[in-house]
């Protein structure tokens, strides 16, 4: 049964509530073709109250799925794509298997990009059912046609992260032309490289909750594990590498309108210094745009939020902070839904053609709203912003 984007307003960053949803979605469906009363609500009680506890318990006293690596000598999680123009989609928070995320995976594929990637959070809990119903058959995730991969978010760890290491991951990697099929993607970390930029993407999930009850208080720090830190030291090499890096991680390194999350990109400055980079999270429900900004002891990050996949896009009455350095965010109000104001979904596309790359950021109708042109200078180990327009200046701060 399809959801509706009505489900999802003030949806809390709450494990328990979110495992709640998901089992009281499951009985609601079930009584559908229920017509006995008691029954109905015998269904609610045990399948889904009931239930949505026992799995809120056994989640989060239980273990995590172990986090998987590179240990394969064929396959260390690093792609080489050519210089030619390849298209790369980046959509974040999506997986919500809403007439809203239908619409921008629709789009996603009309564009035809050689890549896909989802920067996490498969709602509610990212459960076998919820992973299928999002990824699998009849979905709406459309596969690029040289690969396709999925970071890890809050939502999936909610239920240990068991279907997307387990279900999820093994559908996904690039593709090979000659066996016809997607070859799996191995771990929740990879890098797909040309010769000038390389895109980055760290796993911020797998460490994103803390104690339990006390989770909404006190949420984890999103610590890199690591195994992950010694493949960018080790594999990568990314110290002694010159190419523009690109991060993707299911959490902000900052925000004008949320909570930092430093600790990953603390873990990033010990091995980059003061190297600039941009990096692409979602977490956030909306779309915005940071000019250069450094947390203390962290990174020189450009900050771009697309966490506007697939959930409500609930406004904000202004920037809270990082005043000078937000350039543009997506308030626009498209519709009111139980008495909230909801702006627009949207994605990115990223276009790596030798040192150039373009990204064009476009909303639920396909609107081109902003685009950036950037240039990689190996010789010097920069990346440098040639160029940003705002197209539709509605989202001009
Ligand atoms: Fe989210
Ligand atoms: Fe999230």
């Amino acid at each position: 049964m399809k959801r509706n984007l009505e489900e999802y307003i003030n949806l809390k960053r709450s494990p328990l509530q979110n495992h709640l949803k998901t089992d009281l979605a499951k009985a609601e469906e079930l009584n559908l073709s229920e017509n006995n009363a008691l029954r109905k609500l015998n269904n609610y009680f045990s399948l889904g109250i009931v239930s949505g506890i026992k799995h809120y318990i056994v989640n989060r006293i239980g273990r995590k799925h172990k986090f998987l690596n590179y240990d394969t000598a064929d396959d260390n999680g690093i792609y080489q794509i050519s210089n030619d123009l390849n298209l790369i989609s980046l959509v974040s928070d999506w997986a919500s298997d809403t007439p809203e995320s239908d619409k921008i995976g629709e789009l996603i594929k009309s564009h035809n990009p050689d890549f896909t990637i989802h920067l996490g959070d498969t709602y509610y809990v990212g459960t076998k059912e919820e992973i299928s119903n999002n990824f699998f058959e009849n979905s709406s995730w459309h596969r690029g046609k040289k690969g396709s991969f999925a970071l890890n978010g809050n939502h999936e760890m909610y239920a240990s992260g068991i279907s997307y290491f387990r279900d999820l991951l093994p559908t996904l990697g690039m593709y090979d032309e000659t066996q016809k099929k997607y070859l799996g993607q191995k771990a929740s970390y990879f890098c797909l490289q040309n010769d000038f930029w390389r895109i980055i993407a760290l796993d911020t999930g797998y460490n994103s909750l803390w104690l339990p009850l006390l989770e909404i208080k006190y949420p984890g720090k999103c610590k890199l594990e690591p195994e992950l830190i010694n493949w960018l030291e080790k594999t990568l090499d990314l110290k002694n590498d010159n190419r523009g890096i690109i991060f993707l991680s299911h959490h902000q390194n900052f925000s004008a309108f949320e909570e930092d999350i430093p600790k990953p990109g603390e873990q990033l400055k010990k091995i980059l210094g003061d190297r600039e980079v941009l990096w692409f999270w979602g977490h956030e429900h909306r779309m915005s745009i940071y000019d250069k900004n450094c947390l203390k002891n962290n990174l020189n990050v450009y900050g771009r939020c697309i966490g506007n996949g697939g959930m409500p896009v609930e406004l904000v009455s202004g920037v809270s902070k990082y005043h000078d350095k937000v350039i543009a965010y997506d308030n626009r109000s498209r519709f009111k839904l139980k008495n909230s104001d909801l702006g627009y979904n949207g994605f990115a596309n990223i276009e790596l053609k030798g040192n150039e790359l373009k990204i064009k950021y476009y909303d639920i109708r396909n609107e081109l709203l902003m685009e950036e042109y950037w240039i990689s200078d190996i010789e010097n180990s920069k990346i440098n912003l040639k160029d940003l327009k705002l197209v539709n200046d509605e989202l001009n701060h």
